[in-house]
C-alpha cells in the first residue's frame, strides 16, 4: 500500500517554505528542516570542540557527530555504520576515494564513467591520468525518435564497454539534468556478469546518488555496489557529504588518505558497550523527518509516498512541455519525456527551431517577476551538456526546473503560467 503524502505536513517542517517563495531549484540544493537547524545551533552552542578526546564535552561532541554515521547508514541501506565516511562535499569525497584507490590502479586498467556531473568524472579522469588507466564513456542516448535530446542511460550501451581490463564502473543513479532513475541493481548485476565472463579480475562499482537520494531510497546492499555518495544538502539538511565504502573494499582497496579515512568507530575507537555508545546514535534529523512522512514509520514507505507525489508533479510539468503546441514552438525536453515513478521531477529543456530562445532569457523572465527560483546552465555536467545532439551553448545549457516532494501542484501551475506567457 502506498501512503498519500501529507504535503502540508511536510511543508510545515521547513521554515523557508513559509515565505511562499516557489523553490524549484532543488537539484541545486533543498531547503532544510527546522529540526536540522535546531540541531546545528545546539551543536555549535554546546558541543563545538575537537572530537575524540576523553573530556565530557568532547565525548558528547563525538557522539553527536557520529550519530550522523548511523543516519547515513540507514539512508544508504548499508550494513554497518563503519562503512560511512564524511566529507565536505560529494566532489571532495569522490576525489578522496579516487586518491584512496590509487595504489591499486595499474596502467591499462579501464574506468567506465558517465559524462554527467563532474564530481563523478573529474576524480576518475585525474586518477586515470596519474596511473595510465583508460577512460571509457557510457553516454546517454535518445529514447524518442522525435526528440534527439530525450536522453537516458541504457544498459545496452554500457555492456559492450566492459572488458577483461575493466576496473571501475562509476555512474549516476539519477542525472542532475535528465532526471531518470537508473536501475542500479540490474545494471550492476549485468556488468558483473559480463566482467566475469570476460575474465576481469576485479571490478568495483561506484554510484553517484547526489541527485537520486532526495527522491528515492538507496539500497547499497541489494544493489551490490562498492562505493556510493550523496550530499545531505540535497536531502533536507546542510552541506556535508556521506560516502559509502563497502567493508570489504576498506580492507582490500582503499588506503588511508593521510592519517585515516574516517569510518566512525575506526577513527575514534568507539567500542560497542563502551562509554557513551548507547546514546551515540541518538541525535539525527533527516531520517526522523523522512519517517514522519507516513504512519508506517518506514523509509521504504516514505520514499514510495514521495515517488507517488513527485510523479504527479512531473506529469503536470512534462504534460505541458511535451504538448503539441509547445513541441511546435520548439520546446524539447532534455531527458525522458514520459512521466513515471522512474522519472524524478528534475526537468530540463531547450527551445530550438524557427524561434529559438536562449535558456538565459527564459530564466530571466522568472527572475524579473520574482517569487519562483529556477535556473539554466551546464549544472557541472560538462560532458553531457557539451555533447548534446544538436549542440546547445555549453555555458548556457538547458533551463532546469527541479522539484521535490514538498512542492505542490499549485506551484507547478504557477511555473507553467509563466511559461505560457513566455512561449505565447
Ligand atoms: C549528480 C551530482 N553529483 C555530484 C554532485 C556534487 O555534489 P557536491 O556539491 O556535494 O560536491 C552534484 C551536485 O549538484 C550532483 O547533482
Amino acid at each position: 500500500m502506498v501512503h498519500v503524502l501529507d504535503v502540508e505536513f511536510a511543508r510545515s517542517q521547513f521554515p523557508a517554505l513559509k515565505s511562499g517563495f516557489v523553490f524549484a531549484d532543488n537539484a541545486g540544493g533543498s531547503q532544510v528542516t527546522q529540526s536540522s537547524i535546531d540541531l546545528i545551533v545546539d551543536y555549535l552552542s554546546n558541543t563545538n570542540v575537537q572530537l575524540g578526546a576523553d573530556y565530557s564535552v568532547s565525548v558528547a561532541s563525538t557522539q553527536r557527530v557520529y550519530s550522523a554515521a548511523e543516519e547515513a547508514r540507514k539512508l544508504f541501506g548499508a550494513a554497518d555504520k563503519n562503512e560511512i565516511v564524511f566529507g565536505p562535499s560529494s566532489t571532495a569525497n569522490v576525489e578522496n576515494l579516487a586518491r584512496g584507490l590509487e595504489a591499486g590502479i595499474k596502467e591499462g586498467d579501464e574506468f567506465i564513467i558517465t559524462g554527467e556531473h563532474e564530481a563523478n568524472c573529474g576524480p576518475w579522469k585525474k586518477l586515470a591520468a596519474r596511473r595510465g588507466a583508460i577512460i571509457k564513456y557510457w553516454h546517454s542516448t535518445p529514447t524518442s525518435p522525435n526528440n534527439p535530446y530525450s536522453l537516458s542511460l541504457k544498459v545496452e550501451d554500457l555492456l559492450p564497454l566492459v572488458s577483461a581490463k575493466t576496473r571501475i564502473v562509476a555512474f549516476t543513479a539519477t542525472s542532475n539534468l535528465l532526471g531518470s532513475v537508473v536501475p542500479v541493481q540490474a545494471i550492476t548485476k549485468a556488468v558483473r556478469a559480463v566482467a566475469a565472463a570476460k575474465g576481469a579480475p576485479k571490478v568495483e562499482v561506484s554510484v553517484d546518488c547526489v541527485a537520486y537520494a532526495p527522491h528515492r531510497r538507496m539500497d547499497v546492499q541489494a544493489w551490490d555496489i562498492d562505493f556510493c555518495v550523496f550530499s545531505f544538502y540535497k536531502v533536507y539538511a546542510p552541506h556535508i557529504s556521506a560516502l559509502y565504502v563497502r567493508a570489504a573494499a576498506f580492507d582490500a582497496s582503499v588506503s588511508s588518505l593521510a592519517h585515516h579515512f574516517l569510518p566512525a568507530d575506526r577513527a575514534y575507537k568507539l567500542q560497542p558497550g563502551g562509554p557513551g555508545y548507547e546514546t551515540l546514535y541518538a541525535t539525527t534529523s533527516v531520517v526522523p523527518y523522512l519517517l514522519s512522512l507516513t504512519p508506517a514509520n518506514d523509509l521504504a514507505a516514505s520514499f514510495d509516498a514521495i515517488a507517488a507525489h513527485e510523479t504527479k508533479l512531473v506529469s503536470a510539468l512534462l504534460g505541458y512541455l511535451t504538448a503539441p503546441e509547445q513541441v511546435a514552438r520548439g520546446l524539447r525536453v532534455v531527458g525522458v519525456e514520459e512521466p513515471s515513478t522512474d522519472r524524478v521531477p528534475t526537468v530540463s529543456f531547450v527551445v530550438v527551431g524557427d524561434r529559438p530562445m536562449r535558456s538565459k532569457d527564459v530564466v530571466k523572465v522568472f527572475d524579473q517577476r520574482g517569487g519562483i527560483g529556477i535556473r539554466y546552465g551546464h549544472f557541472y555536467a560538462y560532458t553531457l551538456t557539451g555533447t548534446l545532439p544538436p549542440p546547445v551553448d555549453k555555458e548556457e545549457g538547458p533551463v532546469r526546473v527541479s522539484l521535490v516532494h514538498y512542492n505542490t501542484l499549485e506551484e507547478v501551475e504557477k511555473i507553467i503560467g509563466v511559461f505560457k506567457e513566455i512561449f505565447a
